[in-house]
């Protein structure tokens, strides 16, 4: 089994962190304390038994980003939502209440290497080594409200969706991995799609193809990982009532939760919870799998 190379805790240069798009809302600087010890929504304390995990996000400000940020927050966890709108950003940050010290908000682009070189940058001055990654932004093209089929979608837009889709969560675990193995422990959700499962319903083929080659990226770390003590997962949601599926009409979605056996949309809290779970410490002996969370869309 290789190992992964080690290298020592990287600490960045001032200039280095000073080039970081670090979103701090106006008005909410004052709101900078000292880290530890965190405490949750309500004001209790977390486990001072453990340290906080420190969790990266991505598509951090989006429907179902904002929820599992807001699960992790809850959890005790230091935040890192990286997201490419600096408004929804900004909306995430007002939000949850939460100051910088407990979510830190990153204006950066998962399909760049430059930009998650700078993340773990940020991450590492900010709160330490990222122990979580929750590959959540992703993408899915609609034209007029729906998908092209597959014979007429563009070049330019196939690769699109495969940069964010699929080599934004592979350069991610590249950046974060070996941080991971050096603590000797990590977690990894990968966001993927019942598009995965069965094809693309109300998405196009490159999704489809991103999310099913996702789970491919997911079981095949997990196997590399799994020595280090990190563990590598997909979760797979079938109609969420929340995010990209506002993309298409009420009535699209109306008659896709017709044929959904538990008779309804899913939430994005029923995704975050999962993540959740998948991402917490007493996960430790799940790797290389999928969650379905699809209301029995999709059974295996
Ligand atoms: N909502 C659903 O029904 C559903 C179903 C199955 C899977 N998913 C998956 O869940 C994930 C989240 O979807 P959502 O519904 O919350 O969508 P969303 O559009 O609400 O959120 C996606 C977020 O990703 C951000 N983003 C886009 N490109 C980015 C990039 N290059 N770098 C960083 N951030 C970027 C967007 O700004 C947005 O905030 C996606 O991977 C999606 O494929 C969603």
């Amino acid at each position: 089994m290789p190992q992964l190379v080690r290298r020592p805790p990287q600490q960045p240069p001032h200039d280095a962190v000073a080039r970081l798009l670090v979103h701090v809302p106006r008005g909410q600087q004052h709101l900078r304390r000292p880290a530890l010890p965190p405490r949750d929504r309500r004001g209790e304390r977390v486990s001072a038994a453990q340290p906080p995990l420190v969790s990266v996000v991505t598509g951090a400000a989006g429907g179902l980003g904002t929820a599992i940020v807001e699960q992790l927050l809850d959890r005790g966890d230091l935040v890192v939502a990286v997201d490419t709108s600096e408004g929804a950003l900004d909306a995430l940050v007002q939000r949850t209440g939460f100051g910088p010290d407990r979510l830190l908000a990153l204006e950066a682009d998962v399909a760049s290497a430059a930009d998650w070189q700078r993340v773990r940058e940020a991450a590492v001055a900010e709160f330490g080594a990222p122990t979580v990654l929750v590959n959540n932004a992703g993408i899915s093209p609609k034209h007029d409200g729906a998908k092209l089929l597959g014979v007429d979608i563009p070049l330019e837009e196939w690769n699109a969706v495969l940069d964010v889709n699929l080599t934004g969560p592979f350069l991610g675990i590249q950046e974060l991995a070996t941080g991971m193995a050096e603590a000797g422990f990590g977690r990894i959700v990968n966001m993927a799609s019942l598009a995965a499962r069965s094809g693309g319903l109300v998405a196009g083929v490159h999704y489809a193809a991103t999310k099913t080659g996702l789970l491919g990226v997911t079981r095949s770390f997990a196997r590399e990982l799994a020595p280090s003590g990190i563990t590598v997962n997909a979760v797979a949601p079938g109609r969420i009532d929340s995010g990209m599926a506002g993309m298409v009409s009420d009535q699209v979605n109306a008659d896709y939760a017709a044929r959904i056996p538990a008779g309804r949309l899913g939430t994005a809290e029923d995704i975050a919870r999962t993540v959740r779970f998948l991402s917490d410490r007493d996960a430790g002996f799940i790797t290389g799998a999928t969650i379905d969370v699809n209301g029995g869309s999709h059974m295996q």
